[in-house]
């Protein structure tokens, strides 16, 4: 109806637009365009670290696109703190999309994934058990095509979550993981 006004609308989106292209960050972009290269020849990690705001999620997100752009997969966890307290959170919202060729994996890190996401299973996940299920699962799906773990806000990931990520980028032989943290002292990799 012409004229007719209503009251504002508020919406709010996870995830703000990323600025098309990143102002003074040359040299950071230039070292994750380095490890994405090398994918295939060795395993990295990559922590960015800062403050809130500084642009750690847009460079994450500029990374995610090159790896796109070259046929790349990636999967993708963000930390919240809602969700900080529960256990596994994290790591299932990273290895949801793979989850489906668990049935690829042998019996028992199998039901030790499904245990640990509440998707059956009567093994008790823990922490060691279910970080060398993750880290199967994940080299089983790089086995079908190059693969990015990437981990934004990873101070605020589980306690479970965060100790399986940093046994996987201990681990990538080859693969790449890129994560952000506010705190350096957050994950212990090498
Ligand atoms: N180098 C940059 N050039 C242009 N815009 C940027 C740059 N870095 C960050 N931004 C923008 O600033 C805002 C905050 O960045 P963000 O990546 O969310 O910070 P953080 O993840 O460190 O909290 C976003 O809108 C982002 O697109
Ligand atoms: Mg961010």
């Amino acid at each position: 109806m012409a004229g007719r006004r209503y009251p504002r609308l508020v919406i709010v989106a996870t995830g703000a637009e990323p600025a098309a292209e990143l102002v003074g960050r040359s040299a950071e972009t230039g070292r994750i365009d380095a490890v994405l290269n090398r994918l295939g020849r060795g395993g990295d990690a990559l922590l960015i670290v800062g403050d809130p705001g500084i642009g750690k999620s847009a460079l994450l997100h500029r990374a995610r696109l090159r790896a796109d752009a070259a046929g790349i997969r990636s999967l993708v966890t963000v930390g919240v703190e809602s969700e900080a307290e529960l256990a596994y959170a994290g790591l299932h919202q990273l290895l949801q999309p793979i989850l489906g060729i668990r049935e690829m994996l042998p019996d028992r890190p199998r039901r030790v994934l499904e245990a640990a996401f509440c998707i059956g299973g009567d093994l008790e996940p823990d922490p060691f058990r279910a970080a060398l299920a993750a880290h199967q699962l994940v080299c089983e799906a790089a086995e079908s095509g190059p693969l990015i773990l990437i981990a934004d806000d990873a101070h605020w990931l589980d306690q479970s979550s965060l100790e399986v990520l940093a046994f996987i980028a201990r681990r990538l032989k080859p693969g790449l993981m890129f994560a952000t943290f506010r705190d350096k002292s957050a994950m212990q990799i090498p």
